[in-house]
């Protein structure tokens, strides 16, 4: 039998909130164990350069405190490196990162963004942080990635959700033909980006995703139902 797919919230949105108001609550650190308790199976944050949500001290606490696996996002960037080195997360997936942006907009520029990856590879590597690199769902940035030496990506599904209901079996096409590239290169394949209840079940389905980074939807979710029964709501989504 193959091994469950795995589901890893992203926790990013519920220090949105507390930065809109320049209070203490609610605390992501919190909501992570929620997430936890609930099944998740790991917990995902972006440390952005602007810290427009998860601030430092977020990631300090949580390196403590997660019991499954934290997945730091970040760019590839001097000063988020260094960052990274000293914190050691159990993974560092590696996102293009633009001020203007409201969230990532798309994978990685592995073309352009060569030289800075292949620092971060380098220097998380000396200090054994495996490193994932979130990439638009096209056989040329997996192999891309996989020469690059890291262990795991990140598919974009951007795409995917967007796409108009004509559209939606070739992108979801793409990613499958992306994951089977992936795995043929040993690599561990996951997948996020506006994931959502309705829209999650096929790309859980393809085979080779092994892990889900899923956000938004889940704590948008948890304001109206909890986070817990979100949190439950979406393993259900996935088929776990
Ligand atoms: N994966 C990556 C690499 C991301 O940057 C994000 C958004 O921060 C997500 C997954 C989660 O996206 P969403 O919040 O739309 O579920």
């Amino acid at each position: 039998m193959s091994e469950a797919i795995k589901l890893h919230v992203n926790i990013d949105h519920v220090a949105t909130l507390r930065q809109a108001r320049g209070t203490t609550y609610p605390d992501p650190v919190w909501a992570a164990s929620l997430c936890e308790l609930a099944g998740a199976d790991g917990i995902t944050a972006h440390l952005r350069e602007d810290r427009r949500h998860m601030c430092d001290r977020d990631l300090r606490i949580l390196k403590q405190t997660v019991r499954t696996v934290l997945n730091l996002e970040m760019a590839a960037t001097p000063e988020m490196v260094a960052f990274a080195c000293e914190l050691k997360p159990d993974v560092v997936t590696l996102v293009p990162e633009k001020r203007e942006e409201r969230t990532t907009e798309g994978g990685l520029d592995l073309g352009r963004a060569r030289e800075d990856v292949e620092r971060a590879v380098l220097a998380l590597g000396k200090v054994n942080v495996p490193v994932s690199l979130f990439i638009d769902p096209s056989v040329l940035a997996v192999r891309t990635a996989a020469d690059l030496g890291v262990p795991r990506v990140e598919l974009h599904t951007g795409d995917y959700v967007e796409a108009t209901p004509e559209r939606r079996d070739a992108e979801l096409d793409r990613l499958a033909g992306a994951t089977g590239e992936g795995i043929g290169l040993g690599l561990h394949v996951a997948a996020g980006h506006g994931l959502d209840y309705p829209n999650v079940a096929a790309v859980a389905a393809i085979p080779g995703v092994t892990e889900l980074n899923i956000g938004h939807a889940i704590v948008a979710r948890a304001v109206m139902v909890g986070l817990d029964r979100a949190v439950r709501d979406m393993l259900g989504a996935i088929g776990r």
